[in-house]
This record gives structure tokens, sequence and C-alpha cells, in this order.
């Protein structure tokens, strides 16, 4: 089947299989790799991007279900002049990454926390990104990260 999805602005048509995963969509048909793939059973939340603005586990969603819809993954977050977005920007200050593998994920799962929520509480923060799991830095920087993106005081 032919699927057409807005991915970062620019529009992605490809022939498909029925069964294509979004996540395999995005890396593959868009060849934008940032988005990864840690489980493929809505476990980990490393594939989370946003559809229409909402985050969704992208391995869990085929690409014939964003048909016609819009698509944000991590390389589409930047500003106009390259800059980081803010979310990216206090992953960064926080040292919220060590491996990096969840980090595409849980920075998408913690815009759209944001969106929903603009000045969390530490405790909604780690509620909001339970979806997403990180094996290596205890969550203590990456709870830090979104409270610094949100402009909040961030406990040392
Ligand atoms: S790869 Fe989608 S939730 Fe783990
Ligand atoms: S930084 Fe390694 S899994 Fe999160």
């Amino acid at each position: 089947m032919k699927v057409s999805i807005e991915i970062n602005g620019t529009t992605v048509s490809e022939e498909v299989e029925d069964r294509t995963l979004l996540v395999h969509f995005v890396r593959e048909q868009a060849g934008l790799t940032a988005t990864n793939i840690g489980c493929d059973t809505t476990s980990c939340g490393a594939c989370t991007v946003l559809l229409d603005g909402e985050s969704v586990k992208s391995c869990t969603v085929l690409a014939a279900q964003a048909d016609g819809h819009s698509v944000t993954t991590l390389e589409g977050l930047h500003g106009e002049d390259g800059d980081l977005h803010p979310v990216q920007r206090a992953f960064r200050e926080e040292h919220g990454l060590q491996c990096g593998f969840c980090t595409p994920g849980m920075i998408m799962a913690s815009v759209s926390l944001l969106d929903h929520n603009p000045k969390p509480t530490r405790q909604e923060v780690r509620a909001g990104l339970e979806g997403n799991l990180c094996r290596c830095t205890g969550y203590h920087n990456i709870v830090n990260a979104v409270m610094n993106a949100s402009g909040q005081e961030v406990q040392r």
C-alpha cells in the first residue's frame, strides 16, 4: 500500500507492506535513524515520536495508521537556525544521558510531557516518563533535565 506521512515538515510517500511499523517507516523509508528500536514490544520507549503532536511509541503504530498525519522525530526538533531545542539543551546541561540509546525517545516524551504540563513536579516528571526506560542514568539527571527545561529549580 502507498503511505504518505509528513515527517519533520517533509512529506514522505512510499509503497510499503501493510504490516510496516511506523518506526521502520521513519528509519528505513525516511532515513531518519535517531529514533531507536529497543524492544519492539511497547516496553522501552526508545522509539517515541510525536504523531500529530502527541507522543506515541512508533513500534506500536502501523505506518498505515499514520497515513496523512504528521510525525516529528528528534531530527525535527531543532530551530531553523539549527539551535538545540530547549529540552535537548537541558539534557546536555544536566548530563541526562550516558550511552544515549534511550535519549531520543526520552526527549520526545519530555517534549510532549511539557506540552501538557509546562511546570511539572519531579514526581509528575517521573510519572510522565514511566513508559521510557533507561538502563544507565538512574533517571535522576533525566528528571533534572526536564525540570531545567521547564525553567524550574533543579535538585542538586
Ligand atoms: S522499541 Fe518501541 S517501545 Fe521499545
Ligand atoms: S542513557 Fe543509556 S539507556 Fe539511557
